[in-house]
């Protein structure tokens, strides 16, 4: 019966401490093989960002965010009060047809929106403004100005760009339109996150993203680095990597797969890429529980759902995160809001045993998501030997997804042995914390960052 079914699933998402540090200490090991020469499936992109802020960067900058979901533009002033700053920002849709679509046409829109932003709030310019581009995409930096696609993630798939920097292209675009602007500096999300959070807070170590993508970045010594060791940079010198680490794993070797995630990654554009991204980061939540329903529908003789019908629930991705976090978050003991959603969304109404099995299933896929993510977070603070550190995460599930922030804490517990709190109000050594705005003044201090750089001759 059901019962059976819920004890199945539990069996197949849940993840004990035993693998949650098996897990961690693979992953550790994965981190330090993409820094080395040969590398390996987690790329560990240098970003050429090599210090913190100082807090007294100065200077008006403009951002623009390409993320997934939302195109964002901000105009950030940095003032000479120290970590002080003024922004002023709007947001542009990015329509599905443009993530999967001819890339002059994605470089043009963005081209627009700038221009757009910049008739609206500054009418003439005469020099033209320093941008710091947040592309959050996996890409390969030999300087700070440049990002060679390595491969689409998030589901995005445009021909042409793989392989090719986007700098160039984005900047044909911008001069075609003649839009008064100079690229200075092209950021992933987690290092912006990453640099934002520490120019408020000097015990921020590690930035992250649990949004539509997973990953992460951290200050390394390139003495650490040997695959940039023919630079001859000095050992203490810091760089930002942006770990890239949705790719963990790819090869199969630790992460518990369930035939859902097989499935998720068969039918994905890059099938055989960002295996841990797909199995915690927010694109796939929903299709993950999607697939499920339909399984338990179709291949267990009508478990559930029986005589109803399912098309709604037959198309792809029509469930996205926020659907489970709704179903998480539906506080009636009946879970009345639950069998409304369904109705609601997907024309369907469980019963109430089918209920249970509903906000059981979202449970478990909301738990192992924030479990495996503290595995990455626990993995970056083990190869770093931090002890204690903050981190600053941003993204919709962190934000939003009901309890992922209490399940990764509680995660990092079992992984890093840390004894029960005695005090319910006290700091773990590990905190993960909201971030300051990444792609807003994250990327504006990078740009000054870079100015300061260039002016000092480095
Ligand atoms: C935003 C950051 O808040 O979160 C972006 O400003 C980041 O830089 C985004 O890409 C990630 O979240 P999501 O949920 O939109 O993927
Ligand atoms: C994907 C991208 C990565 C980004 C993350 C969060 O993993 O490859 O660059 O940081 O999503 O947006």
């Amino acid at each position: 019966d059901l019962l059976d079914e819920i004890k199945h699933l539990e069996e197949l998402f849940a993840i004990d401490t035993t693998k949650l540090k098996e897990i961690t200490h693979h992953f550790a090991d994965e981190l330090t093989k993409g820094l080395s020469v040969h590398g390996g499936s987690i790329p560990m992109n240098p970003t050429w960002v090599m210090s913190k802020p100082t807090g007294h960067e100065t200077g008006e900058y403009l951002t623009l965010d390409m993320g997934g979901t939302n195109l964002r533009v901000c105009q950030v002033t940095l003032t000479e009060q120290k970590s002080e700053f003024d922004i002023i920002q709007s947001k542009f849709r990015m329509r599905e047809e443009l993530k999967t679509g001819v890339a002059e046409e994605l470089w043009e829109y963005i081209a627009d929106c700038l221009q757009q932003f910049i008739k609206t709030y500054h009418g003439d310019v005469t020099n033209k403004i320093p941008l710091g581009f947040t592309f959050s995409y996996p890409a390969t930096q030999n300087y700070i100005d440049e990002g060679i696609l390595q491969r689409w993630t998030k589901g995005f798939d445009i021909a042409g760009v793989e392989g090719h920097d986007v700098v160039p292209m984005f900047e044909a675009a911008l001069s075609q339109r003649g839009v008064p602007v100079k690229l200075t500096a092209l950021v992933n999300d987690t290092t912006g996150a990453l640099v934002a959070s520490a120019y408020a807070d000097p015990k921020v170590k590690i930035g992250c993203i649990f949004g539509t993508g997973c990953n992460a970045a951290y200050i390394e010594d390139c003495g650490s680095i040997p695959k940039l060791a023919h630079l001859n940079l000095a050992p203490d010198t810091h760089m930002v990597i942006n770990c890239e680490w949705g790719a963990f794993d790819n090869e199969g070797k630790v992460l518990p797969r369930t035939p859902y995630d097989i499935s998720i990654d068969k039918g994905s554009p890059r099938p055989g890429q960002q295996a841990f991204e797909k199995m915690v980061a927010g694109l796939y939540l929903g299709e993950i529980f999607r697939l499920i329903m339909v399984d338990l529908h179709d291949n267990h003789d009508a478990y559930i759902f029986a005589g109803q019908d399912i098309s709604e629930l037959r198309k792809p991705y029509s469930l996205d995160s926020a659907f489970l976090a709704a179903i998480e978050e539906d506080p009636s003991k009946n879970l009345s809001n639950t069998l409304e959603l369904f109705q609601t969304d997907l024309n369907i109404s469980p019963n109430a045993p089918e209920l249970r099995l509903i906000r059981r299933t979202a449970e478990l896929i909301g738990t192992r998501a924030a479990r495996l993510s503290a595995c990455g977070v626990a993995a970056i603070s083990i190869k770093k030997g931090y002890a204690t550190c903050h981190v600053g995460a941003d993204g919709s599930v962190f934000q939003k997804y009901p309890h992922f922030k209490a399940r990764g804490a509680q995660a990092l517990r079992e992984i890093l042995d840390w004894p029960e709190k005695e005090d319910p109000g006290e700091e773990d050594p590990i905190e993960i914390l909201p971030a300051e705005d990444g792609s807003g003044v994250g990327a504006a201090l990078v740009a000054a960052l870079t100015l300061q750089r260039i002016r000092d001759g480095n």
